[in-house]
C-alpha cells in the first residue's frame, strides 16, 4: 500500500517514575499519531528506599520506540519521516555508571527515596542561618528529594562507585543523561550531557550563572569530573546510534535535539510561555509550575525556584516557581499494589463514584514525608476519620481528594507568592482522564480546571523542543500553531463554604501526619 504523506514527524521519549512512553507527533499540527507505554518496576529494598533498574528503564525506551514504530507502519506512515527526538524524564533520580563497560554501578536512586535523611540533617547544620547559599544558588531547600545527596550516598556506600571515580570511569547523570548517553552510542561515543532544567534539580547547579557550582560540589563532596555537560533544552546533542533492536535501529542517525525535565516539558507543551502562566501535572507526584519569565522569584511560602526552559543555545533562560507534591498517582498504585482494593488504576474512578463522598475519611499520603509547602521529612501517611461505616469506596474517594487538597495547598502558596491569584488551573497528565478527580479539583480549588483534550503535554513539550532546534527546524514555537487545541472545562459545583470546611478538615489531618518519625 502507498504510504500516507505527512509533514515531518517528531518523536518524544517520556520517561516517568511509573512508566515510559514513546510518542510520535505531526510537527505541523501537533497531532499525536501513535504511542506506546510500558510500566516501570519500583523496588523498595528497605523502608523509605526507592530504587529502579537503569537497564530496565533503557530497555523500556527501546521497547516503546519499537512498538510505536510498528504501529506507525500499520497506519502506513513512513518512520523515515521522524526528523528529531526529544527526551523528557522524571527528574532528580540519580544514576552512576561505568563509561567503559556501559553498566550502571548501582540501581537508580529515585527522587522519592528517603535514605539520605541523616545526610541532609548533618549537612543542614553546616549552612549558616544568615547565608543559605544552597537555597540562594539553586533555588532549592536542602532535601532528600534532589540528586546531590543521592550521589553523596553512592560515593559513601558503594565500593564500585568509589573505585570507578578513582579510576576516572564513573559518569553521573539524571535519567535524561543516562538515556541520551545510551541512545547516542553508549560506550561507543555516547554523549554525556544534560539540559539546564534537569541540572537545576541536582542541587549542584547555579541557576543564575547556569553552570555547575564549585562551592556546592565541594559542600556535597561531589567530584566535578563525573558531571555531564550542561546544554540548552533545544539543540542537537547527538544522533541516535543503537544496535539493540531492529525497529529502534531504524531511527539510526535521527538527531536527539530536545531535553527537558518532565515538569518543564509539560509547561512548554501547555504553551505556558508567558509570565504568570501555570500548569499542574498529575503523574506519580503532582507538580504545579508557574512561569516567572526571565526573573528568578524566591518563594516565601515553601515553593521552589527552578529553571523552566531555555529553548536554544542563544535563547534566554526562563524560570518558574514550583509547588511539588510527592504522592499523587502513586497513592492509586499503592491502593492497587499494597492494599489490593483495585486491580487496575482506572477502577479507582468506579469505586469513588459508587459513594460520591469520603464520608469524613481523610487520607494524607505522606509516604515520603511531605514536600511543598511543608518540606517535612518526619511526616508519614495516615488515614483518619474512620468509622464502622467506612469502606474501600470511601478510602478510594479520600485518596482522590488527597490529590486535590495537596494541589490546593500549592496553589494557595503560589497565589501568595505571585500576588495575582490564578483565575483557572491548566492541568495535564494521566490522572486527568479521571472525571471525578477533575470535578473534585474544581470544587476544592474553587476555580475552573481546564484540560487539553490531548493530555500528553509532557511528551508534546519535549517534541516541540526537539523539532524547533537549530539544524532541525521542523516545529515553530509560535502560539497560534496550537490554537486548534480543544479544552475541557470543569466548573466548581459545590458552594464555597462547603469547599472551605472540607479543606480545613484536611489541614487538621495533615497536622496529625507530622512528626511521626523522630
Ligand atoms: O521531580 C519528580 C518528577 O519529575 C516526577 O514526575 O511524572 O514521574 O510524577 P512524574
Amino acid at each position: 500500500a502507498k504510504k500516507a504523506v505527512l509533514g515531518p514527524l517528531v518523536g518524544a521519549v517520556d520517561q516517568g517514575t511509573s512508566s515510559t512512553r514513546f510518542l510520535v507527533f505531526n510537527s505541523k499540527t501537533a497531532e499525536l499519531l501513535s504511542h506506546h507505554q510500558v510500566e516501570i518496576k519500583q523496588e523498595f529494598p528497605k523502608e523509605g528506599w526507592v530504587e529502579q533498574d537503569p537497564k530496565e528503564i533503557l530497555m523500556s525506551v527501546y521497547e516503546c520506540i519499537e512498538k510505536t514504530c510498528e504501529k506507525l507502519e500499520q497506519l502506513n506512515i513512513d518512520i523515515s519521516n521522524i526528523k528529531a527526538i526529544g527526551v523528557s524524564n522524571q527528574r532528580e533520580t540519580t544514576v552512576v555508571w561505568d563509561k567503559i563497560t556501559g553498566e550502571p554501578l548501582y540501581n537508580a536512586v529515585v527522587w522519592l527515596d528517603l535514605r539520605t535523611q541523616s545526610t541532609v540533617e548533618n549537612l543542614s547544620k553546616r549552612i549558616p542561618g544568615n547565608n543559605n547559599f544552597v537555597k540562594s544558588k539553586t533555588g532549592l531547600p536542602l532535601s532528600t528529594y534532589f540528586s546531590a545527596v543521592k550521589v553523596r550516598w553512592l560515593l559513601d556506600n558503594v565500593k564500585e562507585v568509589q573505585k570507578a571515580v578513582e579510576e576516572d570511569r564513573a559518569l553521573f547523570g539524571t535519567i535524561d543523561s543516562w538515556l541520551i548517553w545510551s541512545l547516542t552510542g553508549g560506550t561507543n561515543g555516547g554523549v554525556h550531557c544534560t539540559d539546564v532544567t534537569n541540572a537545576s534539580r541536582t542541587m549542584l547547579f547555579n541557576i543564575h550563572s547556569l553552570q555547575w557550582d564549585k562551592e556546592l560540589c565541594d559542600f556535597f563532596g561531589i567530584p566535578m569530573k563525573i558531571l555531564p555537560n550542561v546544554r540548552s533544552s533545544s539543540e542537537i546533542y547527538g544522533l541516535m546510534k543503537i544496535s539493540h533492536s531492529l525497529k529502534a535501529g531504524s531511527l539510526e542517525g535521527v538527531p536527539i535535539s530536545g531535553c527537558l525535565g518532565d515538569q518543564s516539558a509539560a509547561l512548554v507543551g501547555q504553551m505556558c510561555f508567558r509570565d504568570g502562566q501555570a500548569k499542574n501535572t498529575y503523574g506519580t507526584g503532582c507538580f504545579l509550575l508557574c512561569n516567572t519569565g526571565r526573573k528568578c522569584v524566591f518563594s516565601e511560602h515553601g515553593l521552589l525556584t527552578t529553571v523552566a526552559y531555555k529553548l536554544g543555545r542563544d535563547k534566554p533562560v526562563y524560570y518558574a516557581l514550583e509547588g511539588s507534591v510527592a504522592i499523587a498517582g502513586a497513592v492509586i498504585r499503592w491502593l492497587r499494589d499494597n492494599l489490593g482494593i483495585i486491580r487496575s488504576s482506572d477502577e479507582i474512578e468506579k469505586l469513588a463514584k459508587e459513594v460520591g463522598t469520603s464520608y469524613g475519611c481523610y487520607f494524607v499520603p505522606a509516604f515520603s514525608g511531605l514536600y511543598a509547602p511543608y518540606w517535612e521529612p518526619s511526616a508519614r501517611g495516615i488515614i483518619c476519620g474512620l468509622t464502622q461505616f467506612t469502606n474501600k469506596c470511601h478510602i478510594a474517594f479520600a485518596a482522590l481528594e488527597a490529590v486535590c487538597f495537596q494541589t490546593r495547598e500549592i496553589l494557595d502558596a503560589m497565589n501568595r507568592d505571585c500576588g495575582i491569584p490564578l483565575s483557572h488551573l491548566q492541568v495535564d497528565g494521566g490522572m486527568t482522564n479521571n472525571k471525578i478527580l477533575m470535578q473534585l479539583q474544581a470544587d476544592i480549588l474553587y476555580i475552573p480546571v481546564v484540560k487539553p483534550s490531548m493530555p500528553e503535554t509532557t511528551a508534546l513539550g519535549a517534541a516541540m523542543a526537539a523539532g524547533a532546534a537549530e539544524g532541525v527546524g521542523v516545529w515553530s514555537l509560535e502560539p497560534e500553531d496550537l490554537s486548534a487545541v480543544t479544552m475541557e472545562r470543569f466548573e466548581p459545583q459545590i458552594n464555597a463554604e462547603e469547599s472551605e470546611i472540607r479543606y480545613s478538615t484536611w489541614k487538621k489531618a495533615v497536622m496529625k501526619s507530622m512528626g511521626w518519625v523522630t
